[in-house]
């Protein structure tokens, strides 16, 4: 048995404490298929994520879950109709760290609360990211790249998933800490940006490097830094850490969960919370999520209530760099 899956094993028995609540709605849960809503286009990293768990989720659950995909503006679309959704274990949301971290911070008009208005189930493995030019681009390193938007401010473009969306998030970080000035351009998703990136329609984009890799692999596009902090080099050999060249320290991964609508009956969350503990025990499929890239998280991370921990730290950790920033969307 592998480390993981004995800590993981343990954190199933865990999950007891949070079951002692009422057995009676879990007993006849999930009655239906139960939806995921993904608020971005599909075919990006976070459905591809979200797809993945849902199956493995779904297969313990002994019932389908059906990915619904509503994109736009970052993310908050989709985020504010699953607040406003029925709870009843039927409804939940794919969110990270974009719309239920900065949102809040971002945006004046929220229509939710990532904390008063959702149950944090459990969060996903983290996945860094990785800075995309075109086949085409003149830029072979980050530096050429920094050099060039250095000499002619706001002439590079960089696509993103939508205002918000991590894709923006590390891009903005990016040009503070490297001290230039890009020109975003949003999208409904990454899925559509990648597509103009391939068509040379944009000069780059920071992408999640495991979503990002058969384009890489395939020739479509080029990978030119990491935001890991280490290099990466199975996955990708000879791309560096944007830590190793003129930004040390430089350190960027997107983290996602599971929530859902507050008020869900917390025995549903607790049968939901243990299934996915249970889907984690596979040693073959968290080794397929690892050769990608995916960082695994430790332990703690998993147990309940951690989820809602980091939700509300991340919320109030967006409010004071945005206030330092001075950022607002609108
Ligand atoms: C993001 O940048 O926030 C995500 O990559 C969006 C997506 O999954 O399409």
């Amino acid at each position: 048995m592998s480390k993981l899956v004995k800590r993981v094993a343990a954190l199933v028995a865990a999950t007891a404490v949070w079951s002692l609540a009422p057995q009676a709605h879990a007993q006849a849960w999930p009655a239906k298929p139960v939806t995921w809503v993904v608020p971005f286009a599909a075919g990006g990293p976070t459905d591809a994520m979200a797809r993945d768990i849902a199956d493995k989720v779904g297969k313990q659950l002994g019932q389908q879950v059906i990915i619904e995909n509503i994109g736009g503006a970052g993310g908050t679309i989709g985020a504010g109709k699953v607040a406003k959704a029925a709870a009843d274990g039927y409804t939940f949301l794919v969110g990270h760290m974009g719309y239920m971290g900065a949102g809040p911070s971002l945006y004046k008009k929220l229509t939710y609360d990532p904390v008063k208005d959702f149950d944090a189930v459990f969060r996903f493995p983290d996945t860094p990211l990785v800075l995309l030019v075109p086949k085409s681009s003149p830029f072979k390193t980050a530096e050429e790249l920094i050099a060039a938007a250095k000499k002619a401010p706001g002439k590079i473009n960089f696509g993103n998933a939508g205002v918000g969306s991590t894709s923006h998030l590390i891009a903005a970080l990016f040009e503070s800490k490297a001290g230039i000035d890009v020109t975003p351009v949003p999208y409904k998703g990454a899925a559509p940006a990648m597509n103009d990136l391939i068509a040379g329609q944009v000069d780059a984009m920071f992408d999640q490097s495991n979503t990002a890799l058969p384009q890489v692999a395939g020739g479509r596009v080029n990978a030119i830094a990491l935001t890991s902090l280490q290099p990466m080099p199975q996955q990708y050999p000879n791309v560096p850490p944007l830590a190793a060249g003129t930004l040390p320290g430089f350190e960027a991964a997107t983290w996602y969960g599971l929530y859902a609508p507050k008020g869900t009956p917390k025995d549903v969350l607790a049968k939901l919370h243990a299934a996915y503990l249970k889907a984690l025990g596979d040693a073959q499929w968290t080794k397929k999520m690892a050769d990608q890239g995916i960082q695994l998280l430790p332990e703690a991370q998993y147990a309940p209530g951690a989820f809602a921990a980091h939700t509300a730290a991340e919320v109030d950790k967006w409010r004071k760099v945005a206030a330092d920033a001075n950022i607002q969307i609108d």
